[in-house]
């Protein structure tokens, strides 16, 4: 039997036991556990170990697991000056993606240099790659990217973009963010890593396919769009209008609806809350009321929801980080579920190969191109 179905929707494609994507009474889970539970009570370190290796570690492992990660941070010489050279006026997706193409042909997959490394140094030196293009070209500063005594990815990322200790309360919602953004089933950027993983291809290029593919507005580019958005106005009525009024030229909101998701994102009002607590000590708190606005215009006249996307956007302005660097950071969370996929389809692999209908012209005759006129 042939189905057919444009973008893939309701399409089964594969098994996964890696989380479940709304599925009915279930909701989010990684490897089982409630998306609620690993981000009241669990760090990104301890959800990138559960994805990547498939358990949760034990305070031994977390602990060897973290020390691994702050060894892997250092950067090549021939890496950072590749970044020199990249201009100033790249985004940072492109950057990353560059980055990580270019750590391909000086740490490259071998039987020596096995997948699981490699997850690991992507894992613990993105945060890097970004910060030291960032930091030469803004402030003229060659950063010591290892040189920061925060322990967690969050707080790594925090210090080496503020050049100060990071404020705790900022520091963990970043580490509930990279929670809530590191996995989530055969979404798009996953399913063009399974993709390039089916060819047997290498890890990296697999990686690099996923950036690629995440960095679209449709996708992990959404939360730098709804920023765009939040900021143009001033006032809840405000936003109110112009929302209104996008809508009636049929303009899409960024940060709403969901492929999978009917009636809500289980993982938005987790980052709401985040939202909300951090506005009360933030020059530009109102943007939260503006965005709460937002989030009820789209239900009362679209039945939209907000997803992960939409209050991501203002939780990470509000811990400083520029709008340019609000993808990126989905990308230091995801390449841990990336990964995880990347060793499920190794696992049991088969070259994904779907079918398209043609709908071009019939059989013709070739012409000669001196008898075409
Ligand atoms: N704003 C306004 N209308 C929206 C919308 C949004 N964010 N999301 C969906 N719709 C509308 C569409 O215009 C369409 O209406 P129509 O049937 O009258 O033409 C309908 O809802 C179905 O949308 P469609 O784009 O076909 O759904 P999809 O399943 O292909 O797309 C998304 C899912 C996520 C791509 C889509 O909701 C979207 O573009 N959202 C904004 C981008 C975003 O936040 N992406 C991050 C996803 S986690």
């Amino acid at each position: 039997m042939t189905v057919k179905t444009r973008g893939l929707e309701g399409i089964i494609v594969g098994d996964t036991a890696i989380s479940t994507v709304g599925k009915e009474g279930v909701g989010l889970t990684y490897r089982g556990y409630d998306i609620h539970d690993l981000a009241a009570h669990s760090t990104f370190e301890e959800v990138a170990y559960l994805l990547v290796y498939g358990e949760l570690p034990t305070l031994t492992q977390l602990q060897a697991y973290k020390d691994k990660l702050i060894k892997m941070r250092r950067l090549p010489n021939e890496l950072k000056l590749l970044l020199e050279t990249i201009p100033a006026s790249a985004h940072p997706m492109d950057v990353l993606r560059t980055g990580v193409s270019m750590l391909g042909t000086l740490e490259s997959e071998t039987a020596q240099y096995s997948g699981h490394q490699i997850a690991d140094r992507l894992i613990a030196c993105a945060a890097s790659i970004l910060l030291y293009w960032y930091q030469f070209h803004r402030n003229n500063v060659r950063m010591e990217t290892w040189n920061s005594e925060e322990k967690t990815i969050a707080g790594y990322f925090l210090h080496m973009l503020h050049d100060k200790k990071p404020d705790e309360e900022q520091r963990r919602a970043v580490d509930v963010s990279l929670i809530l953004y590191a996995e989530h089933e055969f979404n798009a950027s996953t399913f063009a890593a399974r993709v390039t993983t089916s060819t047997e291809s290498d890890f990296y290029s697999a990686i690099v396919s996923a950036i690629g593919t995440l960095r679209g507005p449709l996708h992990g580019g959404a939360n730098e769009e709804a920023m765009r958005l939040i900021t143009q106005f001033k006032t809840p009525e405000q936003a109110e209008a112009g929302v209104k009024e996008m809508l009636a030229k049929k303009a899409k909101i960024m940060g709403f609806g969901h492929r999978v998701y009917k009636i809500s994102d289980p993982r938005s009002d987790i980052i709401k809350a985040w939202s909300q607590k951090l506005s009360t000590h933030a020059r530009d708190g109102y943007l939260y009321a503006i965005s709460e606005r937002i989030e009820k215009v789209m239900w009362d006249e679209k039945k939209l929801f907000p997803n992960l996307d939409f209050y991501s956007a203002t939780t990470y302005h509000f811990c400083g980080i520029p709008t340019s660097l609000f993808t990126p950071l989905f990308v230091m969370a995801r390449l841990s579920g990336w990964s995880a996929h990347i060793f499920e389809q190794r696992a049991n692999n088969r070259l994904i190969r779907p079918e398209a209908t043609y709908i071009g012209p019939a059989p013709r005759p070739f012409i000669p191109i001196q008898e075409r006129g």
